[in-house]
């Protein structure tokens, strides 16, 4: 309705100008005025005039009679002046013909805010670290950050998708002394990443059990994957050839999850890549007097801004994450001059992006403020906390290929083709849990409950997917795409057109939030509002000429839009289930 609500603050404004005098309030400050109350009796869209006395110095009953008077436009079939509220009801008819028309005019454009034409975002997500378990941790930052990725690129924006791989660190010093010692070349290259994470996790328990069996604490398995980190950070050629090894082997695997997502990235450019990018910041960083030196490390002081000091360098002189981020922003801005820099993890990440975001903007790089860190809540399975360290960890494709089988089990029956119904249950599979991950506030946090994921009668994946199948199939079967006409409208008919019109400000509010759960819930909200227009109103068999073709024109607006919402948030929209 987002279109209606402006043309009502224009015209509100309008009958201020008229009524009150010019100047007093513009349109926009009208338009943030509006509300669309709760209880429908009153109205559809409802002006509180209390919020206008300061402004016209008047009462707001005296305001809303004014307005009522003044105001007169072929949507509403009334306004009325209530207690100090002015209030819309809409001519549902008319409504419904401008709002579906507008969507089967626009098709896939329909509900883009356009505002990021000539804009580029650069989107830093996924990137899980090699060699360690890509896990359900990953899920959120995998599916929010490519759904923002795709909501940009709705509203217009030259995007770029950054899986910032963690690729570089101490944790391949331990790999490759695990490998050396218990390693075989053929069972990792079988294996894959699970291989290489029951290494790491075999040498980490052998480095804890070094550590606890002395009384200083010392591990000389430590010591070693320490040294063989140096020699490869020096660019030892065997450990280099080791390292490149272990990071194909995990990419390869990380993108069959990708796949199943439809997620691409279009930089692979990993922590490894801003090594010989990090001195020269460092170097800025010495020249603007930002380092200090504290118990030998090179630390910037943010005690100004309340957070702990932020680490440059380490004891040793090794560089650590945040060196390692600030570096690579300052190469993104050069190389795609970004309006806007999105970072998605974990919100336990949250501080160390307030820290180096502040020492970027320290250094006195003007576009600081463009560095946007979009966190969210942790993921839980069934009730089970995840340990990353010990190994008893659930894997994301692990997730996927139960959610998979199990819809295989669910849908075998009404397919017979194997190739076909595999491909059906990767579609519902994999969007069940997108959705059901999509479903919450990003910064709440979940707990994973795989049956209600995969149900087909809760709000769910499947069930949008369904509804979006049953559109289709009526679509075809009456052969049409349909017209909007004159004829008059039910009340269900009205709800399902306002519901049509409300996607444009849900994307909007998606975008402005990061949140792609506003379009998740959208779904549910237009799905809802079919279905009930669906079991009530009749549309290939519906007798009256005029009212089916519009009844059509309804369905295949809800049909373009649940296309449209569905892949905003990285879902296939199947034709069948
Ligand atoms: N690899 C990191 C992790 O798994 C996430 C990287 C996030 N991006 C960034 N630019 N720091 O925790």
């Amino acid at each position: 309705m987002l279109t209606l609500k402006k043309n009502t603050a224009r015209l509100i404004a309008d009958a201020v100008a008229g009524g009150f005098g010019e100047d007093l309030l513009s349109a926009e400050e009208i338009f943030s005025m509006l509300e669309y109350p709760p209880d429908k009796t009153m109205g559809d869209i409802a002006l509180p005039c209390f919020r206008l006395s300061k402004s016209l110095r008047r009462s707001p009953v005296q305001i809303a009679e004014t307005l009522a008077a003044a105001i007169k436009c072929e949507e509403f079939s009334s306004i009325t002046a209530v207690n100090g509220y002015l209030n819309f009801k809409i001519d549902g008819t008319a409504f419904a013909r401008r709002v579906a028309s507008e969507v089967l005019s626009l098709g896939d454009k329909y509900g883009s805010p356009m505002n990021g034409e000539g804009k580029t975002v650069v989107l830093d997500y996924s990137s899980p670290n090699v060699a360690k378990p890509f896990h359900i941790g990953h899920l959120g930052t995998t599916v929010i950050g490519h759904s923002l990725k795709l909501l940009h690129e709705f509203a217009g924006y030259r995007c770029v998708g950054i899986n910032y791989l963690g690729d570089w660190g101490t944790q391949f010093g331990k790999l490759i002394v695990a490998y050396k010692m218990w390693g075989d070349k053929e069972t990792i290259e079988q294996g894959g990443v699970d291989e290489l994470v029951k290494l790491y996790v075999k040498i980490n328990n052998a480095i804890k059990d070094e550590e606890e069996s002395t009384e200083d604490k010392k591990s000389p398995l430590a010591d070693a994957s320490r040294l063989e980190f140096k020699k490869l950070e020096e660019g030892n050629e065997e450990n280099l050839a080791l390292w490149r090894w272990f990071v194909r082997v995990s990419l390869e695997e990380y993108q069959k999850t990708y796949e199943l997502l439809g997620i691409e990235f279009d930089s692979y450019k990993g922590e490894s890549f801003y090594t010989d990018k990090m001195p020269a910041q460092v170097q800025l960083l010495r020249d603007k007097g930002l380092l200090e030196i504290d118990d030998g490390a090179s630390i910037v002081n943010l005690e100004k801004w309340n957070m702990p000091v932020c680490l440059i360098l380490k004891r040793d002189g090794s560089t650590l994450y945040p060196t390692r981020d600030i570096a690579a922003a300052v190469y993104r801005k050069n190389e795609y001059n970004f309006d806007k820099a999105i970072y998605v993890t974990a919100a336990q990440q949250s501080l160390h992006f307030a820290q180096w975001f502040k020492v970027v903007e320290l250094m006195g790089y003007d576009w600081h403020d463009q560095l946007v860190h979009v966190p969210y809540g942790t993921v839980s399975i069934n009730g089970a906390k995840l340990a990353t360290r010990t190994g008893n960890v659930i894997l994301l494709k692990d997730l996927f290929a139960e959610a998979i089988a199990r819809v295989k089990e669910i849908a075998r029956e009404k397919h017979s083709d194997e190739a076909e119904l595999q491909q059906i249950a990767e579609k519902v599979g994999v969007g069940a849990i997108v959705f059901y991950y999509l479903s919450n506030n990003r910064m709440r946090d979940i707990n994973f409950m795989m049956e209600d994921a995969l149900s087909f009668d809760g709000n769910t994946g499947p069930y949008a997917q369904y509804t979006y199948a049953r559109t289709c199939s009526v679509l075809e079967k009456v052969g049409r795409e349909g017209v909007m006409t004159d004829a008059p409208l039910n009340d269900l008919e009205v709800e399902l057109a306002k519901t049509l019109s409300l996607f444009p400000e849900r994307v909007s509010a998606a975008l402005a939030d990061s949140e792609p759960s506003v379009v998740t819930r959208y779904i549910l909200d237009l799905c809802a509002s079919f279905n009930r227009f669906y079991h009530d109103c009749s549309i290939a068999n519906c007798e009256d000429e005029k009212l089916k073709d519009s009844r059509i024109a309804l369905t295949a607006a809800t049909n373009q839009i649940l296309r449209t919402a569905l892949h905003l948030i990285c879902m296939q929209s199947p034709d069948k289930i």
